[in-house]
């Protein structure tokens, strides 16, 4: 980051399943050059123990964030953690410099608050701050099916500026393993706010490239796992 002002992405993770698509996004971050601040609610604990078999604590949340990201802790040099009790965390403030924020996996307890303002915990306050400071968000939602009120929030969303990004992997790029469907996902996401990536192979208007790219032996990705 050198001495220029560090703006990180907001990414905020709730307790709905789809924790790996989280962990795509912040390896995507991080791989762009991005800085990030997490924040994990208290119910993604139980999501991430449950899909990794990972307990993630506050006071040891880099050692648990290099597990669940597969990475060395040495690459999460730009990585700020802040819990989600706390309101005094500098995300929870206008004037901190976020360039934005993506909440992935995003439940549809996390979509009721943050459209209607609920401010329940660190997560949801610092998505009604990116509302109000006008900056992007990103609201990947996990849950099928969707109920009407739920409907309801997603549209109010919308109208606030979100970007609604449902957690819905496509085929058309040819991914046939789990881990290039969740890339699919959070390559996405990253779009949604002009990250650069090669997290999935992008549609070129050619039919059947998908299962061409599939009998090759798969998609591939930027980080060629
Ligand atoms: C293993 C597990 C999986 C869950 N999956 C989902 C889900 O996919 N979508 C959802 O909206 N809620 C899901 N929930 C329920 C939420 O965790 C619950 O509504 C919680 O209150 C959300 O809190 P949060 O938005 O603060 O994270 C799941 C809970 C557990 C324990």
């Amino acid at each position: 980051m050198g001495t220029a002002k560090r703006q990180p992405w907001v990414v905020g993770v709730s307790g709905a399943s789809g924790t790996p698509y989280a962990a795509s996004v912040i390896r995507g971050l991080l791989a762009a050059g991005e800085a990030v601040d997490l924040v994990v609610s208290r119910a993604a604990r139980l999501t991430i123990l449950d899909e990794t078999g990972i307990s993630f604590r506050d006071a040891h949340w880099r050692t648990d964030l290099a597990a669940w990201l597969a990475v060395d802790e040495s690459g999460l040099e730009d990585v700020r953690y802040w819990p989600a009790g706390d309101f005094a965390a500098g995300p929870s403030s206008g004037s901190y410099p976020a360039k934005g924020m993506l909440v992935v996996p995003a439940t549809t307890g996390a979509v009721a608050g943050i459209a209607l303002g609920l401010s329940k915990d660190l997560l949801q306050r610092v998505a009604s701050v990116t509302l109000k400071e006008r900056r992007p968000l990103v609201v990947c939602v996990r849950e099928t099916p969707l109920n009407g009120v739920t409907l309801k929030h997603l549209v109010e969303l919308d109208a606030q500026g979100a970007v609604v990004l449902p957690a819905s992997p496509g085929f058309y790029a040819g991914g046939s393993t789990v881990r290039e469907l969740v890339d699919f996902v959070a390559g996405r996401v990253l779009d949604a706010v002009g990250v650069p990536h090669s997290l999935y192979l992008r549609w070129e208007g050619e039919l059947g490239a998908a299962a061409r790219r599939s009998d090759a032996g798969g998609a591939g990705s930027a980080e060629g796992e």
